[in-house]
């Protein structure tokens, strides 16, 4: 597939996607949706990568979904064909770690989708918002939800009905961003983090991402009986043996990714 609206590129064991649509603040145009969910089943596929980074440009993460793309839509539109689509969730269903690397403008669909990776690096100038409320409508890809679980109801409630925006420093108090760097060092910062991760045993790194994913999903009861069962699996890996083994012997190591 020919991409148009974003830049894919390997580092080492990293992919790196950046959303590519300057003149519209990387608004998330279907098309760009569907190359990025090609982008990713292409990540996914491919056994050299272990950590997958999403960014955007300084200016803007993304600012929403395409107003002018969706404007004209009528109920039966968007109902009808389930807009927003599945695909819009693509990032959710990741297996491999990813990183949102974000500086600028995360608005709309931009702060949903950059609550879908699974955690969030911000520049200093990031801003987050859902101002949906603002044009007539409210957060349709898991605004409402996932923001209140990031940042709690008050501040949930407070962004998505008046669209106020949340600079970097408040996302990162609020825990919807685990730190904030400066503008000029943030794909550095995140490509370091993604190597970090990528470096270690990829099936342990996939068992605590979805161990950590599942505290969202159930109780803590079943969630920490989820952990415990993918915790005894890790035990039935090559990398288990190794990782223990090479602390034992004081040595790096040699991770067969099995
Ligand atoms: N959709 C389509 N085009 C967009 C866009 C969007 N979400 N956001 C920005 N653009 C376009 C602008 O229309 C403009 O295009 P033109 O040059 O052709 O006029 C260009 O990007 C640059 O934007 P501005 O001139 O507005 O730049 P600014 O610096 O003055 O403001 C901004 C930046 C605050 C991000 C402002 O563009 C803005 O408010 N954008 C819309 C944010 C928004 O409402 N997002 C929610 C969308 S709905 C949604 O996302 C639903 C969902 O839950 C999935």
């Amino acid at each position: 597939m020919a991409y148009e609206n974003i830049l894919v590129e390997t580092r080492g064991n990293v992919g790196l996607i950046t959303l590519n649509r300057p003149k519209a603040m990387n608004a998330l145009c279907a098309a760009l949706i569907d190359e990025l969910s090609d982008a990713l089943d292409g990540f996914e596929k491919d056994a050299g990568i272990r950590c997958i980074v999403l960014t955007g440009s300084e200016k803007a993460f993304a600012a929403g979904a395409d107003i002018k793309e969706m404007k004209s839509k009528d109920f039966m539109d968007v109902y009808g064909e389930d807009f927003i689509t599945h695909d819009w969730e693509r990032v959710t269903w990741t297996r491999k770690p990813v990183i949102a690397a974000v500086a600028g403008y995360a608005l709309g669909g931009g702060c949903e989708m950059a609550m879908m990776c699974d955690f969030i690096i911000a520049a200093e100038n990031a801003k987050f918002g859902q101002p949906e409320i603002t044009i007539g409508t409210i957060p349709g890809s898991g605004g409402t939800q996932r923001l209140t679980r990031f940042v709690g109801k008050s501040k949930a409630m407070e962004m998505c009905l008046t669209g106020r925006m949340m600079d970097a420093a408040e996302a990162e108090r609020s825990g919807l961003v685990s730190r904030v760097v400066p503008v000029e060092d943030l794909l550095e910062d995140a490509m370091k983090t993604a190597e970090k991760i990528a470096g270690l045993s990829l099936p342990s790194v996939m068992m605590a991402k979805e161990a950590v994913n599942r505290a969202y999903e159930t109780t803590l009861a079943e969630g920490v009986k989820f952990e415990r069962r993918l915790f005894h699996s890790s035990f039935a890996t090559q990398d288990q043996k190794e990782g223990m083994a090479a602390f034992a012997e004081k040595r790096p190591a040699n991770w067969k990714h099995r």
